[in-house]
């Protein structure tokens, strides 16, 4: 009754090929998000060893942020991470998954309106699922789809608040929006926009601060999303804004209030990292070099240049022979199953590192059209 019914369910799972296991990472790091090395990097490892060593900051918070868990070094992490992205308030979240669980469970009202571009990550979509107010998603990054939402809600409901949410780097293909258009359209329509830069932040921007202050559009935004577990390579995350959404949230935000804070020691590293990427322009440049020679080497339009790269092969077993043929001749580049991705959509999802070298560039894409060519009637 209860193991049977479990076994059935993943004996399905593997015969659709949709079986998902735990693989330590070997060979040649094209999978990893850690875009701009920092969490490979020993140097800086060690520095933030040798920090919370000469702080004293222990590994255990030992409480929610509303109990015990506030350590004072939480205050000058929230500072320094708010000033960096021109915001008037920073709340760090354990992960980027409790952030948007938090933010969007417990912002958009009853009667409230939610429109998302359907490619939103999973953690934003959760959060909706425990929110009361309606949401629907648009086409990805259709505009036009999206204008037509507002003026229908405008038109039936009146004065309703109506969020929108995005990314400003899309997880899977490493695309962006038109963020520009977009705040237009929001700020016309008196809709509260939501961006989460969790592929952004470090990569994007001449200091690495993402795409929205890129653009100039830090004061367009209601809420940023700013995750540390990427081109940060520590953990945790934090939600930017005024500082009424910073106490709303600590209010109101399940996942902030009913969860034991970050420890000091992750405050480290974070604290770190943000005073290390503003630096790491030549890290950046040398990525957008490795994302366009692979374009280039893969048939593909020229752009996006961001270090996701997406090879579509369709069917699952089908991504998957071509993520062990990879693996095989040494590259860590993983298969993305449906349903993580609708069904003909699979992928292999290419992570293009500061760390990874022209040659092994080269090498992986020679290696790609090795297997394309022997399965001619793959698209990708
Ligand atoms: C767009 C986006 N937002 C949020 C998250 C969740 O962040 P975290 O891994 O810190 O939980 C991810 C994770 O991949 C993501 O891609």
């Amino acid at each position: 009754m209860y193991a049977a019914y479990f076994e059935q369910w993943l004996a399905e799972r593997k015969q659709q090929d949709a079986f998902r296991q735990l693989q330590h990472p070997q060979g040649i790091d094209f999978c990893s998000n850690d875009y701009i090395g920092l969490a490979h990097d020993p140097v800086f490892q060690e520095s933030i060893t040798h920090w919370i060593a000469q702080h004293r900051l222990s590994h255990g918070s030992t409480g929610s942020r509303l109990l015990s868990g506030h350590h004072p070094f939480y205050d000058q992490v929230e500072q320094a991470i708010a000033d960096f992205h021109q915001a008037s308030s920073a709340l760090i979240f354990a992960s980027g998954y409790m952030a948007n669980l938090a933010l969007m469970s417990a912002l958009p009202q009853r009667g409230d309106w939610v429109l998302y571009d359907q490619l939103i990550h999973a953690s934003l979509r959760d959060g909706l699922r425990m929110s009361l107010a309606h949401h629907r998603s648009f086409p990805h990054n259709d505009l036009d789809t999206l204008e037509k939402l507002l003026q229908q809600i405008r038109a039936q409901h009146g004065q309703k608040r109506i969020w929108v949410v995005v990314e400003s780097v899309y997880s899977m293909d490493g695309d962006q929006p038109n963020l520009i258009d977009l705040s237009r359209l929001c700020q016309h329509y008196a809709a509260a926009l939501i961006v989460d830069e969790a592929h952004a932040v470090g990569v994007i921007g001449q200091k690495g601060e993402g795409l929205v202050q890129m653009q100039g559009l830090a004061q367009a935004c209601l809420a940023r999303i700013v995750t540390f577990g990427k081109a940060l390579g520590a953990h945790g995350a934090a939600v930017l804004g005024e500082e009424w959404l910073k106490q709303y949230l600590l209010n109101a935000a399940r996942p902030q209030i009913y969860s034991t804070a970050l420890p000091p020691a992750t405050l480290a590293a974070i604290y770190l990292a943000y005073q290390q990427i503003p630096a790491m322009q030549a890290q950046r440049a040398h990525v957008a070099n490795l994302s366009a020679l692979f374009r280039q080497q893969m048939s593909l339009p020229t752009s996006p240049i961001t270090p996701i790269q997406a090879i579509r092969i369709p069917g699952n077993s089908h991504v998957k022979a071509c993520g062990r043929h990879l693996q095989a001749a040494g590259f860590d580049v993983r298969p993305i199953l449906h349903p993580t991705v609708p069904r003909g959509e699979e992928r292999l999802r290419v992570v293009l590192h500061s760390f990874n070298s022209e040659t092994e560039v080269m090498g992986l894409t020679q290696a790609l059209h090795e297997w394309l060519r022997q399965h001619p009637a793959t698209s990708i």
